[in-house]
């Protein structure tokens, strides 16, 4: 019998909820919180109060795109974390108050392991090509930055990470040094395609092993820019385009470099990669044309599941659902989880 699942998402600023059945999204909702974009960051405060005020709408209309009544889900799923503390406790609570008074049971699910598992969600009429195990995914979103090898659905192993920024924030924070507002990623992949990768040059970072580091570009940058203001004010706006191209090209040759490091060194070809940065143009290209090269199979994830969404939750809460894993009542989410 089919399996029907409501998944919540409300880790950080876009507030989810999808219908899945067995692999099949019915819906995917979000709701994007504006009110940050003022700040130049993600407000904590203001993300729980706007996830509160879009979380009761948001699964409404899942349940209604979806054509699914309450009674007809099976069980519901939330993302536990990683995320912002405020932000995951509404999505949590109102997952429990949900399969409480429904008598279903509750699914926990780390929003990283979501972000990969995107890779196998189904549309209703047509079938989505997913990687084979073992694979490689390049994870890179607003809060983390990863290379990990997934044995299976469930069973994954990070073997690189960064040690400090990740990729997402180094595209926001060099943005918000340029004057962008936040979110600054796609911004940056939008003004870049205008501007010449080439004009100018970022030392990359040596680091060893799989690991990333991208809080020195970020730092480089900002005196590289403050240098050149002091000498032409406008040196910002006359080179907006080339400057977002450039540092852009900068990220995708490091998160490439130990891309296929990881590759070579594991000896596997299929490779995808998955989070909020696989929004951006210039890596899905980068990934497409390495892998032609190198003959990898590659992964390239559907726009609506690269940056937060619940559909990623959904795919996961199945596969866990599949497995048994249940919650209890008392999970209480977490901002950072244990790898
Ligand atoms: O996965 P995600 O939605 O949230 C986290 O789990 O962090 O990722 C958000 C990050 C932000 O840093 C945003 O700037 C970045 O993904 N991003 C992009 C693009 N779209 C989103 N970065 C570069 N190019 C894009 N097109
Ligand atoms: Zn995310």
């Amino acid at each position: 019998m089919a399996i029907t699942i409501l998944a919540i998402e409300s880790s950080c600023d876009d507030t989810s909820a999808a219908v899945i059945r067995d692999q099949v999204l019915l819906s995917n909702i979000i709701a994007n919180q504006d009110v940050h974009q003022k700040y130049g960051g993600v407000i904590p405060e203001l993300a729980s109060r706007a996830h509160q005020q879009n979380i009761i709408p948001v699964v409404s209309r899942a349940l209604e795109v979806a054509n699914v009544a309450v009674d007809d889900l099976d069980a519901v799923a939330f993302t536990n974390g990683p995320g912002l503390l405020g932000s995951l406790l509404v999505g949590t609570s109102f997952a429990k108050g949900l399969s409480l008074s429904l008598n279903v049971p509750l699914v926990e699910v780390n929003h990283l392991q979501g972000h990969i598992l995107a890779h196998f969600i189904q549309k209703p009429n047509e079938a989505v090509r997913q990687p084979n195990f073992p694979f490689l995914c390049l994870l890179v979103s607003g809060g983390h930055s990863q290379i990990v090898v997934v044995r299976s659905h469930l069973e994954m192993e990070i073997v690189g990470q960064t040690l400090d920024d990740a990729a997402g924030e180094a595209f926001d924070k060099c943005a918000k040094v340029m004057g962008l507002p936040y979110p600054g990623g796609p911004l940056i992949d939008k003004l870049a395609k205008e501007g010449n990768p080439s004009a100018f040059k970022f030392a990359k970072p040596q680091i060893a092993d799989l690991n990333y580091s991208f809080s020195g570009l970020k730092t480089s940058f900002l005196y590289f820019l403050r240098d050149r203001v002091a000498e032409n004010p406008n040196f910002i706006e006359e080179n907006l385009a080339d400057l977002c191209a450039s540092v852009q090209h900068t990220i995708i040759a490091v998160l490439m470099d130990k891309l296929i490091k990881a590759s070579k060194q594991l000896g596997i070809k299929e490779i995808a990669v998955a989070g909020g940065v696989s929004a951006n143009s210039g890596l899905r290209s980068a990934i497409v044309a390495e892998g032609a090269k190198r003959k990898w199979e590659v992964y390239i994830p559907e726009f609506g599941y690269t940056t937060d969404n619940a559909a990623m939750i959904g795919i996961t809460g199945y596969f866990k659902f599949l497995r048994g894993d249940r919650a209890s009542l008392d999970v209480a989410p977490v901002t950072r989880i244990k790898e």
